[in-house]
């Protein structure tokens, strides 16, 4: 049984890390004429209202996002899907509305590109059905996101990116991942894998056991990118997040920084004008 819903969390900090590099990934793709795919094995719904009781339980985006946005959402917000924002939030006096993956990548993609979104939640497809419907381009699929996507490669087009973002709800979700990467990219070597992944306190936090693992699969390039905006927990608690990328383009890692360097200070938990976290981004792996 799935209890994790995305609406308690969306417009966080790791949203924003995962936001940013997924649009990224996509704005590369969109660099050649020829037509790619989208793929996301888990989806949420696709568009949250940030004036919900559950985001207002957590109230985690007014942390994340909220900070980012100026009244009148002026053009200084440090993000590649800025615009996206405003353009949802056009009608509202203040920020209301924010994007989940699935929106963000439909926005973005252009009429010869193809989306292949996964959701096992059975509540949550039919949110994300809702929020995407009527896009010939789209196809969502009620399934589980890591057996799903070893049947769906490699692709048609054969040219793209796969985010994948579990709710690690379930201790398994790690172990899945790993299978699921290690047969995935023998099925799809030249595909894109953006893998987000929590940086929790010590007694949880398994982020470097996951990218140990990660390293040893990966056949090319491996390049990671972390966000943390507090001090590690002693026991639980997210502090940070980060993502992982196999097949990583040429310079997306300057790109990435680029951004962090203006998102960390703004987000960023201040102590005695101290501001705490940071940013990593590093290749573990260069292309042979
Ligand atoms: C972190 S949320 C996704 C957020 C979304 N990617 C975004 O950035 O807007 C994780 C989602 O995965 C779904 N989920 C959990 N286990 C799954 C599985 N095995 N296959 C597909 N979806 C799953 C949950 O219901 C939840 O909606």
């Amino acid at each position: 049984m799935l209890s994790y819903r995305h609406s308690y969390h969306a417009g966080n900090h790791a949203d924003l890390i995962k936001h940013l590099v997924q649009t990224l990934l996509i704005e590369k793709l969109k660099t050649k004429d020829k037509p790619f795919i989208y793929i996301d094995t888990h989806s949420g719904g696709g568009l949250y209202d940030l004036a919900s009781e559950q985001a207002n339980k957590t109230g985690e985006y007014h942390d994340g996002i909220a900070k980012l946005v100026n009244r009148g959402f002026s053009k200084s917000m440090p993000l590649p899907f800025a615009e996206l924002v405003r353009e949802l939030n056009a009608d509202q006096k203040k920020l209301r509305f924010y994007p989940g993956s699935p929106l963000i990548a439909q926005k973005l993609l252009r009429p010869q590109d193809k989306l292949l979104l996964m959701e096992l939640h059975s509540k949550e497809v039919e949110v994300l059905q809702k929020n995407l419907q009527g896009d010939r381009r789209t196809r969502v699929l009620n399934q589980d996101g890591f057996a799903s996507l070893i049947g769906a490669l490699p692709p048609k087009p054969a040219r793209g990116m796969v985010l994948i973002d579990p709710s690690y709800e379930l201790k398994e979700d790690y172990y899945h991942l790993v299978e699921t990467i290690t047969d995935s990219v023998k099925r799809w070597p030249t595909g894109t894998f953006a893998i987000w992944y929590p940086i929790l306190g010590k007694q949880r936090d398994r982020s470097g056991w996951l990218l140990r693992k990660l390293e040893k699969i990966c056949q090319s390039n491996l390049l990671v990118a972390e966000l943390t905006v507090d001090e590690q927990q002693p026991e639980f608690g997210m502090h940070g997040s980060g993502m992982a990328i196999i097949n990583a383009p040429y310079q997306l890692d300057q790109n990435i920084e680029k951004h962090l360097e203006l998102i960390h200070p703004k987000i960023a938990k201040n102590v005695d004008g101290k501001k705490l976290g940071g940013w990593k981004i590093q290749w573990i792996k260069e292309s042979n």
